[in-house]
Order: C-alpha cells, then sequence, then structure tokens
C-alpha cells in the first residue's frame, strides 16, 4: 500500500482540530528509554497515534503511541513519544508517515533522536553521541515507490542530513554543560535481533560508531522534504561482540535512564536556540 499526498494532508488537517490555533516548530522522536522527556512538555496536548488517519501505532515496549504538543522551554514543540520501526512489521513508508504529517502542520526542524549500540570502542556506555551522518547499505528506503513532488525531488540530495549549525549549537551546548558529546556515524540495521559480532567488526570497517535500528528512516523523509535535522544517540551497550557479555533489550532501557538527565539538559539548551 502506497500513501498519496492527500493522506498526509487528510492527517495534518485532523491534528490542526485538534490543536487550535496551536502550531508545532519542532519535531521530536524519542527512542528506547527517552520517552521521558514527552512528560517535561507544558502545556500539553496528547493526541494518540491510534486516533490520527492514516496512522498505525507504536508496538515497542515502552513506546508510547501518542504524540504530545506543547512547549519546551518556550518552543511549540510535537513529541513523538514512542516512534515506529521496521522490525515490528512496519513498511519504512508508515514508519516515516507522521514526519511527513508534521512538515505540512509547520514543523521545519527535527530532532531525532535514539539509543543505540556503541561500535567505536574508545567511548563508553552512558555517553551522548551526535549523529553527523548516517548509513544505509541495503534494502529499499523510506523513498522507494512514486516520489510525491510536493515533499521534494524525486532523488534527493543527502550531503546534509544533519544540519550542520545544529551540530556545532550541540556540541557549543554540551561544552557549556560539561557532558561528553561524542560526534559519530550511525548505521541503520534492520532488527529486530540485535546484530552479530561479525555485523560490528564490518560497521566499523565501514566506518560507523553506531549501530542501531531506528532513525535513519525518520532522517531521510525529513532532509527529502526540506527539514532541518539535530540527532542525537544514547550510547546504551557496547555493540555486540565488543565485550563478552550479551545484549538484552532491558539493559538498553536502564542504560538509557542513567543518561537522561545529561541527555534531556541538552536537548533543552538547543531547543532554545534552533
Ligand atoms: N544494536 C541495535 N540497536 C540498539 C542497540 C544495539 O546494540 N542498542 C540499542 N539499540
Amino acid at each position: 500500500m502506497s500513501y498519496r499526498y492527500e493522506d498526509y494532508v487528510e492527517s495534518c488537517e485532523m491534528l490542526k482540530e485538534r490543536l487550535g490555533d496551536f502550531r508545532p516548530e519542532i519535531l521530536m522522536i524519542l527512542g528506547s528509554g527517552l520517552g521521558f522527556m514527552g512528560d517535561e512538555i507544558d502545556e500539553p496536548v496528547y493526541v494518540d497515534y491510534k486516533d490520527i488517519p492514516h496512522f498505525r501505532t507504536s508496538t515497542a515496549p515502552d513506546h508510547k503511541g501518542r504524540f504530545v504538543f506543547g512547549k519546551l522551554c518556550g518552543k511549540n514543540v510535537a513529541v513523538m513519544q514512542g516512534r515506529l520501526h521496521c522490525y515490528e512489521g512496519y513498511t519504512m513508508e508508515e514508519v516515516t508517515f507522521p514526519v511527513r504529517v508534521l512538515k505540512l502542520l509547520g514543523a521545519d526542524k527535527m530532532i531525532v533522536t535514539n539509543a543505540a549500540g556503541c561500535v567505536n570502542t574508545e567511548w563508553k556506555v552512558g555517553e551522548l553521541m551526535l549523529i553527523n551522518d548516517h548509513i544505509r547499505l541495503f534494502g529499499f528506503g523510506p523513498l522507494q515507490g512514486a516520489n510525491i513532488p510536493e515533499f521534494g525531488p524525486r532523488f534527493n540530495d543527502m550531503t546534509e542530513v544533519y544540519n550542520e549549525e545544529y551540530m556545532k549549537l550541540a556540541h557549543d551546548k554540551a561544552k557549556e554543560l560539561g557532558i561528553i558529546l561524542r560526534d559519530g556515524v550511525y548505521m541503520y540495521f534492520p532488527g529486530p535481533s540485535f546484530e552479530t559480532p561479525a555485523e560490528v567488526r564490518a560497521a566499523r570497517i565501514l566506518g560507523a560508531d553506531a549501530v542501531g535500528m531506528s532513525t535513519v528512516p525518520e532522517a531521510t523523509i525529513a532532509a527529502h522534504c526540506g527539514m532541518r535535522t539535530l540527532g542525537i544517540t544514547v550510547l546504551t551497550n557496547m555493540a555486540a561482540g565488543v565485550l563478552k557479555t550479551k545484549l538484552s533489550g532491558e539493559e538498553v532501557n536502564i542504560a538509557a535512564e542513567k543518561a537522561s538527565k545529561s541527555f534531556s539538559g541538552l536537548i533543552r539548551e538547543c531547543v532554545k536556540e534552533m
């Protein structure tokens, strides 16, 4: 099934009705263990994904499946408390549907966040990483199928998926806050299995610093429709094979929670100046 331009418009119109005069400027997508930031929004208006036409809902553990519209540090934001993943059985088109709807609603900036495995052996669990670029080598991307020219061109530029000004802003703010902010490349794996140690070694050779199962679909769609994106990763575990221990989803959530203070502090400071 393919979405038509009219489907995005219909979802956007429903949200406009619910939100009155409120229009979000920044879309924030919260990854595993990071949904707590949705509870820090002032004057919140909640809209469940299941109540929006054409939306799919998130099934991943800890993903609430709703928007929180409201204010963060004085800025109008739309927070996705729970995102969609392809491993839930959704197509990339379904996973990224909300991004285009929010673009139509007026958000031309995006903060995309995730929990990821750390491939770079010089870094530590619990540290944050600014995504400076990504790798998605195999399989089809979210722009497969008929292009919708209202959003962008058939062959879109991907040289600055993650906005350079935002990268500098994040580094400046991390420095002010005394937070370690690594700078690296995120490599997309479809999951839901964690990577094998051999895949992690391959990712390292290819230039990846972190591996994860999200973000790249949304960032690609945002680049296509001209949104400016800031990407922040919480390195919740050393990627498979780096240590002798086995990986679990539980470990990911615990580590994300531990990093919550620095994560929230950095996001807040960035939002103020985006
Ligand atoms: N791999 C993929 N996704 C992840 C990981 C990982 O090691 N940790 C958190 N999300």
